[in-house]
């Protein structure tokens, strides 16, 4: 909830971003101000999505499917506050799982993960599970605090993995591979301190999120 207050006011964000994690979060609010026209006649899956951070981007008016997917019912009631705010009525709230979603494969044309991975206990599993309800060329954009970004970043993350709200937390290379191994390819990770930015698409051709074998 703390991160969720900070995030939604961009230059608390800003500074925050700055603070803890030694990175310019300018490219996060941009990904978001591009959602505008990103959406537009798509389906769409935000997970997780905390507090709704990624609906100030959102037209009032298109025709586009938005599913907001996230654990915590404290958050879903944030979001569901924050959709009302900016005037959106059609969002689809679920709360769920991100390694068990109840979509078919090939259900969405973007899937939108801010500052998520890093809370999952087992992010390959997400990114498989996120991979495999894109529909093959669909897009992944997101995202996460990673580990190697400098020693007092590192310490952070471990404090922050003790208190509770950090789970398990790669370095970006390591993202980069959990994106190549979920089925996703075009797979770009830009690192800025302890963040990193990343898009990927699904790949074209099987649509398990990478988990069959190839024969
Ligand atoms: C730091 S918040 C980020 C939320 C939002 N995307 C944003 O940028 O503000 C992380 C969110 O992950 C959610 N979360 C943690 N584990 C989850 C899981 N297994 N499945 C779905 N959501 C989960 C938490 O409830 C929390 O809302």
């Amino acid at each position: 909830m703390a991160y969720d207050a900070g995030a939604e006011r961009e230059r608390i964000g800003m500074a925050g971003g700055r603070l803890l994690w030694g990175a310019d979060l300018r490219p996060f609010y941009r990904g978001i101000e591009e959602l505008r026209t990103l959406v537009d006649g798509g389906r769409v899956l935000d997970v997780p999505c905390g507090g709704g951070i990624a609906f100030r981007g959102l037209p009032q008016e298109g025709s586009y499917r938005y599913v907001a997917l996230d654990l915590s019912p404290v958050m879903m009631g944030r979001a569901r506050a924050n959709a009302a705010r900016h005037g959106l009525r059609d969002i689809v709230f679920l709360r769920g799982d991100v390694t068990a979603l109840p979509h078919p494969a090939g259900s969405f044309d973007l899937c939108l993960s801010y500052f998520g991975l890093h809370c999952f206990p087992d992010p390959p599993a997400a990114l498989a599970e996120m991979a495999r309800v894109l529909r093959p060329g669909g897009r992944l954009r997101g995202t996460s605090v990673v580990r190697g970004g400098g020693r007092r970043q590192d310490a952070i993350i471990s404090l922050f993995r003790r208190a509770g709200p950090f789970a398990t937390v790669g370095t970006a290379g390591e993202l980069s591979s959990w994106l190549s191994a979920a089925g996703l390819d075009d797979v770009d990770v830009d690192r800025d301190g302890a963040v990193a930015f990343f898009s990927a698409r699904r790949a074209c051709g099987n649509l398990d999120g990478g988990r069959s074998q190839p024969r």
